[in-house]
């Protein structure tokens, strides 16, 4: 099976440190690296922070690079008392991991995601789960790159649901509306995994027990981290019923689409304004056919948390195990399999 060549750029919090043990557990994804970018914590914590979950999960051959460290414009930056709320002060729940040993490599995000681009082109998928000032920085410096890239897919936006900071604003793309607009109006091929269809998916203390189940040290953390941020959504959205999987849905999309049902538009993000974050369709281009975003706007929800639980698994159980050949191992079906009766 060709497995598909992927980068995250990460604000790595829990959600973040989740699609890390996806993305490694899936046997269709080579994952070539991680950028960092500020948000749930600062740029150097989630360097931190991806650097030691890659060495939980037994994967410290994937390299990190240290990316952007404040929205465009901007020379500082401190998360928000709502992201120390949902993801803990160290961004992945309070919860002590041990740390990898490893440093972030000399060349920076930027300079990697530029290299990545021109290098492998249509071949490379980009996977941004927060806020976009690495892409914005690489289509400004370089913008050719929108072209040759093979499909950004984005955590971002809320296009027919309401916002999660404000009523009509998503964190990632209000960490950076100048950032958003940059990359929406790049000419980049672009799938938006906004909270139209995030917000479908749950992780509840069923699947926290299952990790647990799995009898290694790895579970346990991934479980530890997980009810962390469960407990911030029983006080912040009690009528949910569980925490949205909003980043790893980004992954389990960019490496099988057919999880997800999209509609085309030219996408853009208020910069000013009242309205200053909304993911909001063109005016200018509302004639002109097709769309350089396809918006995700329904989820097969049940076969993306049943992937998503047996790609962690296969990260979290035997972690030793890991490394950029496990996929070519035991003959596991690829979770990007998907049948007929599917979205
Ligand atoms: C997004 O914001 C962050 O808190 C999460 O990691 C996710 O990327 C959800 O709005
Ligand atoms: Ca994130």
């Amino acid at each position: 099976m060709e497995k598909k060549k992927m980068i995250l750029d990460l604000d790595t919090g829990i959600d973040d440190a989740l699609a890390i043990a996806y993305a490694a557990g899936r046997t269709d994804i080579e994952l070539l690296g991680i950028t960092s970018v500020f948000g749930n914590v600062t740029a150097d914590r989630a360097a931190e922070n991806s650097l030691d979950i890659l060495a939980l999960l037994g994967r410290e051959d994937v390299p990190v690079y240290q990316g952007e460290g404040a929205p465009l414009g901007e020379e500082t930056y401190a998360p928000a008392a709502i992201s120390r709320q949902i993801h803990g002060e160290n961004g992945v729940g309070e919860i002590r991991l041990a740390p990898s040993g490893r440093k972030t490599e000399t060349e920076s995000g930027v300079d990697f995601l530029i290299r990545s681009i021109m290098t492998l082109g249509k071949e490379l998928t980009i996977v941004a789960t927060g806020p976009l000032t690495n892409l914005a920085a690489v289509f400004r410096r370089c913008p050719q790159a929108a072209g040759q890239l093979g499909k950004l897919v984005i955590m971002g936006g809320a296009v027919t649901v309401p916002g999660n900071v404000c009523p009509w604003a998503e964190a990632n793309i209000l960490g950076d509306p100048a950032a958003a607009k940059t990359v929406f109006e790049s000419g980049a091929d672009i799938v938006l995994v906004g909270l139209d269809v995030t917000m479908r998916t749950l992780l509840t203390r069923k699947e926290t027990a299952q990790m647990r189940a799995w009898g290694t040290e790895t579970g346990e953390k991934l479980a530890d981290m997980t009810e962390f941020y469960l407990k911030a959504y029983e006080r912040l959205a009690p009528w949910m019923g569980g925490c949205a999987i909003h980043d790893p849905l980004a992954v389990g999309i960019a490496a099988d689409p057919s999880l997800a049902e999209t509609f085309s538009t030219y996408l853009t993000a208020e910069t000013e304004g009242p309205l200053r974050g909304r993911t909001i369709g063109r005016q200018e281009l509302l004639r002109t056919p097709g769309g350089n975003t396809a918006v995700c706007l329904n989820v097969d929800a049940e076969r993306y948390l049943k992937g998503f639980m047996e790609a962690v698994g296969r990260s979290a159980k035997a972690p030793e195990m890991n490394g950029p050949e496990r996929g070519a191992d035991a003959g596991a079906p690829a979770e990007g399999s998907a049948g007929k009766d599917n979205l």
